[in-house]
């Protein structure tokens, strides 16, 4: 879904890095990060820019077809405690939350459905070789992609961020968004917009 001329672009940003996949998750410390910030930036870009860009372009098409869509943005449980060995991906994913919060809020007169996927440590390349913790792969996406099909929620977990009591933080900071947007009337999306 990256148009061609984004993804040679940051094809160009990896190749420019000396590596052949810089990696979407810095694990490491503060206080002892000496990358250059061309490195620090690729996560940024990766994990903030990237999403808010392609809901950028994709929502007039979406808008246009005004067909039942939907929209599904990945977040972490890192969005929500912050991972101290990851602290750029940790504020990345927060704010990709936040965005989200309000892209959905700025939709809700459209049929355009925005979900947010909160994945545990699921067992992928995210952490670099030879790293794999977490769930099993297949494991997760058998019950998110069935979870995302029935459509009953605005936020899709698993394991550990599916449970009771994650769900219950999530339902308290929804009311209190609610509580809060009802304060600051705008402008919002319909579907006649392209
Ligand atoms: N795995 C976990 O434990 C976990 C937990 C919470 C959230 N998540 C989130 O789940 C999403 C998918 O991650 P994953 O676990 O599936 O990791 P993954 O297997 O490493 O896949 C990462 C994806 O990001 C792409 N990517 C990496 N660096 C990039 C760059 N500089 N520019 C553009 N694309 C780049 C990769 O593209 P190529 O295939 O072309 O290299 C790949 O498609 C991410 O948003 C991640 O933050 C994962």
């Amino acid at each position: 879904m990256i148009p061609s001329r984004k993804r040679n672009n940051l094809e160009a940003s990896r190749a420019a890095l000396g590596k052949p996949r810089p990696g979407i998750q810095r694990r490491v410390s503060l206080a002892s990060d000496t990358a250059a910030w061309p490195e620090r930036q690729v996560e940024i870009d990766t994990l903030l820019s990237g999403p808010v860009h392609l809901n950028h372009l994709l929502l007039p098409l979406m808008l246009k077809h005004n067909r039942s869509s939907l929209l599904v943005n990945v977040r972490s449980g890192g969005a929500f405690i912050p991972q101290v060995f990851a602290p750029v991906y940790s504020a990345c994913k927060a704010a990709l939350h936040s965005y989200t919060v309000t892209l959905r809020h700025a939709l809700r007169a459209t049929r355009v459905r925005v979900v947010e996927l909160i994945p545990p440590a699921v067992q992928t390349a995210l952490a670099g070789p030879g790293t794999t913790p977490g769930v099993p792969l297949d494991e997760f996406c058998d019950e998110v992609f069935s979870a995302l099909q029935r459509g009953e929620s605005d936020t899709v977990g698993f394991g550990p961020t599916n449970t009771s009591e994650f769900k219950q933080v999530l339902n308290a900071t929804d009311l209190l968004f609610k509580a809060s947007s009802l304060r600051f009337p705008i402008a919002t999306y319909s579907s006649e917009q392209s």
